[in-house]
């Protein structure tokens, strides 16, 4: 399918590895040029190189970290005005929430809320303007349904949802849409990193405990980041200027709801 973006400007937060990667990924591939990010230097340039290799658009990487504002600013320089913002960043460690220091709250909050609302807030007016604009935030499955331990990542990720709800509605008539996507388990290096220090605290095979939590799953299998990245660069499509305001899981069925 053409998704008519081609020539489009996308900022990718987060996106040296990863579901941020697929995302950037698919959208090189639908001809858009892209901004990669991530805060260590050698995978942001491995990913450049890769990216740069097999499309035939733009690619360029940013050193930053996106949940400071000089990172942002650096952002933004590399990509003024982008058609497209992916909101991507890392989410805090699986914490007893009853041992989260005030700091921690607050960088949690700023990592997966504040951050995403400030880069908002700094693109939204000119995609007005053109007409055109498609914001995608990755938030998690556990926005619908809790994990214990993940509750800081939940909490603060559902209120970016509730905050950017009001605003998708204000500027929907100009075509600009936002949208949530809500990944379930996807092999990535979070993921593997998560089962390993699981692994470890339980004193079992690593693989082990990556087959059972794979048999939680009606899918039977982790998602391929490449699957997450089709998803986001669909939502930011010519085709998908109705969907706004959206919040849609991958999961391959963890989430036990009809609705
Ligand atoms: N994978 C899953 O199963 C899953 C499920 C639900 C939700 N999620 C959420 O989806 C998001 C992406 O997860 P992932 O699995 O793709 O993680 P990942 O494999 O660890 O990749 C994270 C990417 O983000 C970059 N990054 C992290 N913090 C950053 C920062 N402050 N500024 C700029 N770049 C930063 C990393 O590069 P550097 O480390 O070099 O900065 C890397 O490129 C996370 O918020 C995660 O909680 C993932």
């Amino acid at each position: 399918m053409d998704l008519g973006i081609a020539g489009r400007k996308a900022l990718v937060c987060a996106s040296s590895r990863g579901l941020g990667r697929a995302c950037a990924e698919a959208l090189a591939n639908a001809g858009c040029d892209v901004v990669i990010n991530g805060r260590t230097a050698a995978s942001v340039n491995s990913t450049v190189d890769a990216l740069t290799a097999t499309t035939h658009v733009r690619v360029t990487g940013v050193v930053a970290d996106v949940s400071d504002p000089a990172g942002q600013a650096r952002l933004l320089a590399a990509c003024p005005d982008p058609d497209i913002l992916i909101n991507n960043n890392s989410g805090p460690p699986l914490t007893d929430f009853r041992s989260l220091t005030r700091q921690q709250m607050l960088d949690g909050v700023v990592a997966n809320m504040v951050t995403a609302i400030e880069l908002t807030q700094k693109v939204i007016d000119p995609m007005v303007q053109r007409q055109f604009g498609r914001i995608v935030n990755i938030t998690s499955g556990t926005v619908k349904m809790p994990l214990a331990g993940l509750d800081l990542s939940s909490g603060a990720r559902a209120g970016l949802t509730a905050f950017l709800a009001g605003v998708a509605r204000s500027v929907a008539a100009n075509n600009v849409t936002i949208n949530f996507i809500l990944p379930g388990a996807f092999d990535t290096d979070r993921l593997r990193g998560t089962l390993e220090g699981s692994a470890r605290k339980q004193g079992l095979d690593y693989d082990l405990v990556a087959t059972q939590r794979r048999n939680t799953i009606p899918a039977r299998r982790f998602g391929g980041p490449n699957e997450l990245g089709a998803l986001c660069a669909f939502l930011c499509s010519n085709h998908a200027g109705f969907i706004t305001g959206q919040s849609i899981l991958i999961d391959g069925g963890a989430y036990p709801g009809t609705f």
